[in-house]
């Protein structure tokens, strides 16, 4: 409405420090499959649930290691969206923090920083073993293959891992712990493209809330978390954060 949108630009305008709590819709708009949308091709009837999971790299490294190979390049072949770009934007009148559950570069790539990368990073890859960083090449077959054997790692002949975070698994230390901090000194905090479902990250808003930083969800659907923000714009990232960006920015 004209009143909640007057209310969103005065407290953007006057925003010092933003903080963003991204997900897989903010990169959506890329080409990027939300996690929860059915996969395609090959991996249609896999549940990714079921694939990010220690048992899953156990049982089947191939499988997984394929699996990750693919999405890496289908996150290769795609480019930030306007959403990502209008947030890069606004990066440089304000200070925009973004906390992502995503696990592409995207927020990156259009020039923003990222605080924090809650649930890992495609391209940190490491040994599952000695758990050193490994920076070599990660090959992505042209056609989706089911089974790849991952690397080894050069320094103790291990398998090389994802450097993403797994059902179950404890997220990056210090990345949940800087992200309440950074919330907890924001003007403002924008929730975009995330359905609210996984925890610690999902209870994140509820922490500005509890500590009187206004909340604003930028999602196309309503999720558990819109009855408990301060406004809930149902717009995509694409469409909605170019729009609000363009009126704080205007030549
Ligand atoms: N713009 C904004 N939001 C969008 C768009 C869009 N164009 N398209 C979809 N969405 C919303 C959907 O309505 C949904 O609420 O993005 C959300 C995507 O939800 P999920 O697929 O569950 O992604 P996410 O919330 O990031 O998942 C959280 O769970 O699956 C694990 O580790 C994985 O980081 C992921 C975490």
């Amino acid at each position: 409405s004209p009143r909640e949108s007057e209310w969103l630009l005065d407290r953007a305008a006057a925003a010092r420090r933003v903080v963003v709590l991204s997900g897989a819709g903010m990169s959506a708009e890329s080409g990027v499959p939300t996690f929860r949308q059915a996969q395609t091709g090959l991996w249609e009837r896999f549940d990714p649930t079921m694939l990010a999971t220690p048992d899953a790299w156990e049982a089947d490294r191939p499988l997984v290691w394929a699996w990750y190979a693919w999405r890496l390049g289908l996150v290769r072949g795609v480019h930030p969206n306007a959403g990502h770009t209008a947030l890069a934007a606004w990066g440089r009148k304000a200070r925009v923090d973004i906390v992502t559950q995503n696990v592409d570069d995207l927020h990156e790539r259009a020039g923003s920083q990222v605080l924090a990368h809650l649930h890992g990073s495609l391209r940190a890859f490491r040994c599952e073993a000695c758990a050193a960083p490994y920076d070599g090449p990660i090959e992505v077959p042209a056609e989706p293959v089911e089974r790849l054997d991952p690397p080894r790692c050069p320094d103790c002949r291990a398998a090389i891992r994802p450097g993403v975070v797994w059902f179950g698994e404890m997220l990056p230390s210090g990345a949940f712990d800087g992200a309440v901090d950074a919330l907890l000194e924001a003007d403002l905090v924008l929730v975009v493209g995330t359905s609210g479902l996984v925890h610690p990250a999902a209870g994140l808003p509820d922490i500005a809330r509890g500590h009187g930083v206004p909340v604003v969800e930028v999602n196309p659907q309503e999720t558990p978390l819109s009855a408990g923000v301060d406004l809930s714009w149902r717009i995509t990232a694409a469409v909605g954060l170019p729009t609000l960006v363009d009126r704080l920015i205007e030549p």
